[in-house]
């Protein structure tokens, strides 16, 4: 679970990691009492769970609590990469002299934590390490050593920081290290760590994401669940049981099996490169074993309710469930929203493995307006991502 910045000021916090004093809101009145009691500049922060916050128009500076009500009424209700805000930190304003960027990170790969670091903080980190990798220090270290005083001072002394920097740095990062472990989480980002004008550290915006296996020695992070940020077509999918996660293309995706659908979701974003916009995949969305009619009719409700989706691919490697099923499946499916009165977008399916023959000759003789078959998961790509691009330029 993601936590949003305010948890993870929270959870800092506790941890004795340097945090501003924070204020949740949920309107413009509540933001201006937040202001007054925290007094001087403050800073109103979209709380969402997604980067770039800032860029987006999602974080205001504010020199009064009348100025600080009124950024809030502008950033409440914003849409930050399909996520609207619905809640703002007001929270102290800092004096910055420097900003850094430091995490901690489960290294699956590795078998091993990954510690960053580096002076050059606040902006897009990502770009950093592309741009210019040897700004950004990297170091893995085991789970059974921990952050030990050592480890946290050369990845310092590597990120270039002075001396004096150095033994500042180094319990801030210890108490973040101790915030992971004791969280159970998989990652702690604090992305701008700022130095102020008074030398102070401080951690200014906080990522964590929680493992939920460890849930069960956690009881008490069921409170940070915040059932109101699920996307509403994910709770739509888990309300229909369905296997969905909503991403930000034109492209529906169906598949049966996580592998599949993974795969096919490479293969659409890999043939969108050729055509006008670069449609993406839309989502992610595995039907499992069972794609019956029902299961078929329920994925292609909640992918037909994305407003951003202009066509959807079905593929599907019939194993256990047999084609000529998924291909009844998807003529019912069809009916079903039909009396919906859903209209379906352009289709593409494509059908393999277990009686495929039979499948593509009952999809054939169905002649659905709006579906076209294509034999190979490439082609069936290729076709979904130029429907899509067409549907894109004629708007
Ligand atoms: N409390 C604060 N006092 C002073 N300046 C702040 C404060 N909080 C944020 N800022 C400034 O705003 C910039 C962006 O803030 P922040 O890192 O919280 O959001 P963001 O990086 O845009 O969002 P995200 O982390 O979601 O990409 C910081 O780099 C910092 O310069
Ligand atoms: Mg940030």
């Amino acid at each position: 679970m993601d936590l949003y910045e305010y948890q993870a000021r929270d959870l800092f916090e506790n941890y004795d990691v340097p945090v501003l004093q924070g204020i949740v809101a949920t309107s413009s009145a509540e933001a201006e009492r937040a202001a007054e009691k925290l007094g001087g500049t403050v800073i109103v922060k979209a709380q969402v769970k997604v980067g770039g916050r800032g860029k987006a128009g999602g974080v205001k500076l504010a020199h009064s609590p009348a100025e600080a009500a009124a950024a809030a009424k502008d950033i409440l209700g914003l849409d930050i990469k399909g996520h609207t805000v619905r809640k703002v930190m007001v929270a102290e304003g800092a004096d910055i002299a420097e900003e850094y960027y430091f995490s901690i990170m489960l290294d699956r790969t590795q078998r091993q934590y990954l510690a960053m670091l580096s002076r050059e903080g606040g902006m897009d980190i990502e770009k950093l390490a592309k741009e210019r990798p040897e700004a950004l220090v990297r170091r893995n270290f085991s789970p059974l050593e921990g952050l030990t005083d050592s480890i946290a001072r050369e990845i310092a002394e590597d990120a270039g920081f002075p001396a004096d920097d150095v033994e500042k740095l180094v319990p801030v990062l210890q108490k973040l290290y101790e915030t992971y472990v004791g969280e159970d989480a998989t990652l702690v980002e604090v992305n701008p760590l700022v130095k102020t004008n008074s030398g102070e550290l401080l951690a200014i915006d906080g990522k964590m994401t929680l493992d939920d296996n460890a849930d069960f020695r956690h009881p008490e992070h069921s409170e940070l669940v915040d059932h109101n940020t699920t996307d509403p077509l994910e709770l739509k999918a888990q309300m229909m049981g369905l296997n969905y996660v909503k991403l930000d293309g034109s492209v529906g995706v169906i598949g049966n099996g996580a592998g599949l659908v993974m795969s096919t979701l490479d293969v659409v974003a890999y043939a969108g490169e050729e055509f006008p916009g670069s449609p993406k995949p839309a989502n992610f969305l595995d039907i499992g074993g069972g794609a019956d009619a029902e299961i078929m009719a329920n994925g292609l409700e909640v992918i037909l309710a994305d407003e951003q989706v202009q066509s959807i691919l079905v593929n599907v490697f019939g194993g256990i469930t047999a084609c000529d099923e998924v291909a009844n499946g998807i003529i019912q499916a069809y009916k079903i929203l039909h009396t919906q009165g859903i209209e379906p977008k352009p289709l593409v399916v494509r059908l393999d493995g277990n009686n495929a023959e039979e499948g593509r000759k009952i999809l054939d003789d169905a002649n659905l307006p709006n579906l076209q078959r294509e034999d190979t998961m490439d082609g069936a790509a290729r076709k979904a991502a130029e429907l899509a691009s067409q549907a894109d330029q004629n708007k």
